[in-house]
């Protein structure tokens, strides 16, 4: 997969997975990444997928419906490809915490549902569940932070809750906090996730 790999300046911490939303790229989230850790490794990904010429994680049939077969394919994809970005950079396969953001926030959920193992950690920014009526895998006890929009029309309320649920039942962590800027990613939402995670990895 195109990707970025930067190696950090602090052994200590997790390698932070950046994950773009539809249309950006592996350069979209960086000043993100360094935002919440700027001593951490980033490995940041370009989605396969295009829609439109518009990079994405997977394929979606309309706003909101996802192609499930793709969706898994994808997510098979980009678990393998962490496996083998750890070995050819020399991190930690077991640490990593994603930071993604719609589209991408939803692989990284992905991942977690479908994988024990996938993330150490994660901080989805405007997420929906990936796939219903599945089984998620035993998460304990993996930290997520979820960043949800009252008032976010493509990525629901309750599409959130419904995340927070099934990843807890799953035995995650999980922390929500909730803003009312639509589906816009802001710095208070960026602050709040960088809370969260210096209470966990600082
Ligand atoms: C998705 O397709 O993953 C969601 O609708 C969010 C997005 O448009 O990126």
């Amino acid at each position: 997969m195109q990707h970025i790999y930067y190696k950090g300046t602090d052994e200590t911490k997790p390698t932070l997975l950046l994950l773009h939303g539809t249309g950006g790229n592996e350069e979209s989230l960086i000043g993100l990444a360094k935002e919440i850790d700027e001593t951490a490794n980033i490995l940041s990904v370009r989605g396969n997928v295009l829609e439109h010429g518009m990079p994405r994680f997977f394929r979606r049939l309309a706003e909101g419906v996802f192609d499930m077969e793709d969706l898994i394919f994808r997510t098979k994809e980009l678990y393998e490809f962490l496996q083998t970005s750890a070995q050819q950079y020399g991190f930690d396969r077991q640490r990593i915490v994603a930071i993604g953001y719609s589209n991408g926030a939803n692989i990284a959920a992905s991942l977690l549902f479908h994988y024990d193992d996938a993330l150490a950690g994660a901080i989805l920014h405007h997420p929906m569940v990936p796939r219903r009526g599945i089984e998620l895998p035993q998460l304990s006890p993996t930290p997520v932070f979820i960043g949800a929009g009252t008032n976010d029309p493509m990525c629901t309320a309750q599409e959130s809750e419904d995340l927070e649920t099934l990843l807890s039942t799953a035995g995650a962590t999980v922390t929500t906090k909730w803003f009312n800027f639509g589906h816009q990613l802001t710095m208070p939402e960026v602050q709040a996730a960088k809370e969260w995670y210096n209470s966990i990895y600082a």
